[in-house]
């Protein structure tokens, strides 16, 4: 699979929506296309709730092969599902509800368990190489649940780890960098002027003080969906040395 680095500009939020769903169908029906199961891992957050609902409404919830597709977390709140925090709980109401997908085939990270255990669980269910990992941006630089400052940054090894951190702060498992920038697809979904900075520390400066800085896919695809607000303090220089679309 080709590897480009693009940053996709979406004019409003549902124009991003739109984006990260096409992309998601496009790289899913790729995947299928070779016989293999795809396997994705999709981030928390407020922003890509819109794109998971659209994923659940035609023309994308008949038309996407979700016996084909294994859905696991990037990161999760060790709360309950039912919680408003819950990325699985969130997934849950806006695609799962909705689509003909083996419960096999759905991965919430185990926060039943200690955390420990949870994250040691977890390492031995996700796939040595994820089809598409999606991640969010915190206007901190924080992606997944590795913050700024945390030695879970510097993991080498481990692809699953605890941690307590972030907005709600409360135990938590993430994924580290490893299993990241292993991914063929590596998609980041963001919006708003808030994250406008932070995109230029991490795009432009490349500052390693901010996590998602640490984001480079090895061989594989990296991708920003983004709106004009969160790339409005990016340089013209920037924008054009990624292929645009
Ligand atoms: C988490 C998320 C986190 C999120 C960013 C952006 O569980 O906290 O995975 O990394 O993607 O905080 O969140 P918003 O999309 O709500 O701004």
């Amino acid at each position: 699979m080709e590897k480009i680095n693009k940053i996709i500009i979406g004019k409003t939020k549902e124009a991003l929506a739109e984006e990260g769903a096409r992309l998601f169908a496009e790289i899913v029906k790729r995947v299928a296309a070779t016989g293999q199961e795809c396997m994705i891992a999709l981030s928390g957050g407020s922003t890509p709730r819109k794109m998971h609902a659209l994923l659940g409404q035609d023309p994308y919830g008949s038309r996407i092969p979700w016996n084909r597709v294994h859905l696991f977390w990037g990161d999760e709140r060790c709360v309950p599902a039912d919680s408003r925090w819950s990325n699985y709980g969130g997934v849950r109401e806006d695609l799962l509800d909705f689509i003909d997908i083996p419960a096999e085939n759905i991965h919430p990270m185990p926060c039943q368990l200690p955390p420990e255990e949870g994250a040691v669980r977890y390492e031995k269910e996700i796939p040595d190489v994820f089809d598409l990992v999606f991640l969010g941006l915190g206007a901190d630089g924080h992606t997944a649940s590795l913050f700024p400052g945390h030695g879970a940054l510097g993991e080498q090894k481990r692809r699953v780890v605890p941690l307590t951190g972030g907005e709600p702060d409360v135990p938590r498992l993430t994924m580290t960098f490893p299993v990241i920038n292993k991914a063929r697809n590596v998609v980041f979904v963001v919006s708003g002027r808030e994250k406008a900075e932070v995109v230029k520390h991490v795009l432009e400066d490349r500052d390693t003080r901010f996590p998602a800085a640490h984001v480079f896919p090895v061989a594989g695809s990296l991708i920003w969906i983004v709106d004009r607000e969160a790339v409005s303090r990016l340089s013209k220089e920037v924008i054009s040395a990624f292929q645009t679309q």
